[in-house]
Parts: C-alpha cells; structure tokens; sequence
C-alpha cells in the first residue's frame, strides 16, 4: 500500500448504512478496518470490496460496549496503516417503547453503542487522526446521528437522546478541532431502508424511504470538499419529515 492512501474505520460496517458507506469509502481510495459484532456478515462484506481493485479491508468483529474492544480495534488499525484519516460512527441501535416500559437495559444497550462508544472510540483514535493531519493535512469524524436527534418522537425518547447526544458531541468536536485539521460531521437522516426501519414497513414503503446509498453520497461529498471548507452537519428527510414540530 502506497504511503499516501487514506484509511477509515467504519463502524457498523456490515449493517445496511454502514456498508453501503464501506463500499463508498473504499471506491474513494481509502484502505479500510470495518468493524461490527457478526464476523460473517463483515466477512461478507469485505469479500464483496476485496473483489473490486483497491487498498486492502480488514474485519474486526466485537461489541463496541466493551472499552477493551476499542482499543482493539484502534490498534489493529495503527499495525496495519499507521495513521487515521477518516472515522465514521456508524453503528447504532434502536427500539421503539413507550417512556414508561424503559427498562435499565433497553437503555443501557442504547447508552453504550450509540452514544459511550462515539466519545470513547474517537478519543482513542485521536492520535491516529492527528498523525493523519501531519502525514495530509487533514482528517475527518463522521457520527451517524439522525433525524431523532433533531427532533423528538414518541416512542423514541431513548433513542433520540442518544442521538440529540451525538449531535451535541459531534458539535464540540468540530468547536475543539477543526483548527487542527480534523473536521467533524454529524448526519442526521430520517427513515432509511435497512433492518432498523422494520418496525415501519406496515406503513411505509420501502421506496418511500431514504436509500442506504443516500445516506453514503452524503458523506462523499463531505469527504470531497477542500480541507478549507468543514461541513459540520447534514439533514437527509424523506419529503413527509421535517425535523422541527409542525407550527415550531
Ligand atoms: N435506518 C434508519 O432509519 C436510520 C435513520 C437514522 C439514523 N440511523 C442510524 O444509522 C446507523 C446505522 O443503522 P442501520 O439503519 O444501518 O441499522 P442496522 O442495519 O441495524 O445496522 C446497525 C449496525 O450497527 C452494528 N452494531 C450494533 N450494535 C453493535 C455493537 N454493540 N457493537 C458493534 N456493532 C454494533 C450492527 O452490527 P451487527 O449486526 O454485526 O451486530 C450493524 O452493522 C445507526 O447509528 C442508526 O442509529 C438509522
């Protein structure tokens, strides 16, 4: 592998977004560690990628709940391509329950994966992407919020404040970074078509919802940009959605 090829982590990697970002990320010349719990399905995916000329894709497969799995990955990471140009938090986990059947670990799970895991994954990759910065000049944190994050819904009041968390993270990360080179985005989009919209498909259409493939040409563009232009957040809604209540 050249000295001058990007890398990425892509979490979540072999779910409906995240490898439909993983194929994107790739096509765009980054060598890649793709992370998610089940080795078969990210095996799958990188297989499909491998196929296709480009850098190299590595699988680290575990629970982003555990602090120790990090920072596996982040060092297998590091042994393999040295630096970090591009994270992307992708994974995530979602259900829908009334404010009043919560239970300590619906919201744990959620509490873990989409938010704990977010802060703790980009601190430990800090250095990988500040090396990025020294070798290219820049670097960037992709977090996969939502619309959720924008707008509170019943039925998803735990899972939107893990959202409207990322957000507000994703927020200080570009305050506190984008001086040094490391850019951060935060997207939030409405009803995407992967296995987390299944709850909907009685009334919603499949081709009434966001594509996974919208949701990854979004993050090209932010990835193509000059390393003078940050664009720090990006709202993807299908025509029905609008992330302020009616009349606000
Ligand atoms: N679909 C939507 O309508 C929608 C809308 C807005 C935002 N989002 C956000 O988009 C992101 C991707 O969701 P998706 O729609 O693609 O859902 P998905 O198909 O269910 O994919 C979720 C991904 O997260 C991974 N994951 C879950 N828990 C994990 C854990 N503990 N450790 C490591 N990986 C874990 C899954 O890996 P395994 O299956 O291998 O465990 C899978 O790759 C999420 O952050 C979600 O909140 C989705």
């Amino acid at each position: 592998m050249s000295s001058d090829t990007r890398s990425a982590i892509v979490t979540g990697a072999s779910g409906g977004i995240g490898s439909a970002i993983a194929a994107m990320v790739h096509e765009e010349g980054f060598a890649l560690t793709l992370v998610g719990r089940d080795p078969a399905k990210l095996e799958a995916v990188a297989s499909t990628l491998s196929a296709e000329p480009g850098p190299p894709v590595h699988i680290v497969a575990g629970s982003l709940a555990d602090e120790a799995f990090m920072a596996r990955v982040v060092d297998e990471h590091l042994q393999r391509y040295g630096s970090l140009d591009l994270l992307i938090n992708n994974a995530g986990v979602a259900g829908n329950r009334a404010v009043g059947e919560i239970t300590a670990d619906f919201l744990d799970e959620q509490l873990a994966v989409n938010i704990r895991a977010v802060i703790l994954l980009t601190s430990k990759c800090l250095p990988l992407l500040k090396e990025a910065v020294q070798q290219r000049k820049s670097a960037q944190v992709v977090n996969i919020a939502s619309n959720a994050g924008k707008r509170g819904e019943a039925t998803l009041s735990s899972y939107s404040a893990t959202k409207f968390a990322v957000v507000g993270f994703t927020e200080s990360l570009h305050d506190e970074l984008s001086t040094s080179g490391i850019k951060a985005t935060a997207i939030c989009p409405g009803l995407v078509n992967t296995r987390m919209a299944d709850d909907y498909r009685d009334t919603v259409g499949p081709e009434e919802m966001i594509a996974p493939s919208d949701i990854a040409e979004a993050i090209r563009m932010t990835i193509r940009v000059s390393r003078s232009c940050v664009v720090p957040e990006v709202v993807l809604l299908r025509p029905i959605e609008w992330r302020q209540p009616e009349g606000a």
